[in-house]
């Protein structure tokens, strides 16, 4: 990841310097527990925080984990531009030598942000998504041959999301979303009967660890969710575990019927699945059907923190360690101040399997999540309404 090593200035002068500076630097937080100090940047239409932390040898800038821009070039933008701005004498810097790969292909039309699908509406006739396309070879089989219909491809891993990028583009094909997100989030913000077929091809087994699946009880409801009538969940698997247990949890809700198929051929093999036959490995399908349309999604979230402000007692009644509820979870981890009136709160939340991490801006004026609102989820929702109460100091119950 694009950093600088700098010659220390100090936090307070990274203060100073930051309020002359041009900008590009909005507001400077400063830890209270580290030595070390979010820059808020504006480029190109993003915003963002850099990480001023002070080291053996000097100071590092570079970028925040929790606000990181995926392109590589913006970031490496701003880490200069705030270098400039605040007089920063480079000792070290691997941005120069750093060969870009990715970021234009970020640039791309069919690069989609998981924000695109709030309220998604598509002039295709049929809807399909794809979770863990890895090397996208389904994916692009399926789109080469139903260009009828619009494949949304999730991929946690951001090369591989990358590479299929590079192939849409040179395949010329236009039915191709990819989105770079955890498959069990995004679901959760797709409208209902919008999908004609979900793909799971393959997914990590994790046989000694089987909360971290894809397949669940939530992933198998939302996916019934927003499948239409007819539409098909598609399961394939190498592991006999992973097929066991995936046989329970498709056995559980109403509104659906599952076949299983052994050794099963399709046209296509994916990268994965040539690997298992060079090992003679069993091949197990489970495709759930559903039968019935389900109810529009009703829920709007509304993360607004209403009438909070900021007071100077706040912090201390807020909880140390992270708080476990039904269904979700909530930590405050980290304190910064950016005034005498203002702080800043990072905090991580939600459903135990797909954390949010977000930073939450509390002033005299308002308090908003800062820079963008958390992923409109369930688990999100209930851990943004505890938070809120314990911000307000209203929560008696812990
Ligand atoms: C074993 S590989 C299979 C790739 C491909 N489907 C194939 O058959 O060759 C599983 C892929 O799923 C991706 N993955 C794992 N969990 C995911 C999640 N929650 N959301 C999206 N992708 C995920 C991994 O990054 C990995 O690329």
């Amino acid at each position: 990841m694009p950093h600088i090593r700098v010659e220390d200035i100090g936090i307070d002068a990274v203060k100073k310097r930051a309020e002359k500076g041009g900008k590009i630097i909005k507001f400077v937080a400063t830890s209270l527990e580290r030595d070390e100090a979010l820059l808020a940047i504006e480029h190109k239409d993003e915003h963002f925080f850099l990480l001023y932390k002070k080291v053996k040898n000097g100071a590092l800038l570079k970028y925040d984990k929790t606000t990181r821009p995926l392109n590589l070039t913006t970031l490496k933008e701003s880490i200069e531009l705030c270098a400039k701005a605040l007089e920063l004498d480079v000792v070290e810097s691997n941005i120069e030598n750093k060969k870009e790969k990715r970021s234009p292909l970020f640039a791309s039309a069919y690069y989609k942000k998981i924000e695109d699908f709030i309220d998604f509406e598509t002039s295709f006739s049929e809807v399909a998504v794809e979770v863990g396309f890895g090397s996208g070879r389904h994916i692009l089989y399926q789109a080469k041959n139903n260009p009828q219909k619009l494949f949304i491809g999730l991929e946690i891993h951001t090369p591989s999301a990358s590479q299929l990028l590079k192939q849409i583009e040179i395949q010329g094909l236009k039915n191709i979303f990819v989105v770079n997100y955890d498959a069990r989030l995004f679901l959760e913000i797709l409208p209902s009967n919008i999908c004609a077929n979900i793909y799971v091809h393959f997914p990590v087994p994790w046989d000694k660890k089987p909360h971290r699946r894809v397949i669940g009880e939530d992933f198998i409801n939302e996916s019934l969710r927003v499948l239409k009538k007819e539409g098909a969940l598609e399961l394939r698997t190498d592991s006999q575990k992973y097929y066991e247990y995936a046989f329970e949890v498709f056995s559980m809700p109403s509104r659906c019927r599952f076949e299983v198929k052994k050794n099963h051929t399709l046209p296509i093999v994916s990268k994965y699945e040539a690997r298992w036959l060079l090992q003679e490995k069993n091949i197990y399908d489970l495709t759930l059907f559903c039968d019935e349309d389900s109810e529009e999604k009703k829920s709007v979230y509304s993360f607004s923190f209403c009438d909070l402000r900021y007071n100077k007692n706040m912090m201390q009644n807020l909880p140390k360690k992270p708080q476990v509820r039904d269904g979700y979870f909530f930590h405050f981890e980290r304190y910064y101040t950016i005034a005498e009136d203002t702080f800043l709160v990072r905090c991580a939340f939600g459903d135990f399997a797909k954390p949010e991490q977000k930073y939450i801006l509390i002033s005299e004026k308002e308090s908003t999540y800062y820079p963008y609102e958390p992923i409109g989820s369930s688990a999100n929702m209930s851990a943004h309404n505890a938070m809120k109460e314990f911000l307000n100091g209203e929560c008696h119950s812990c």
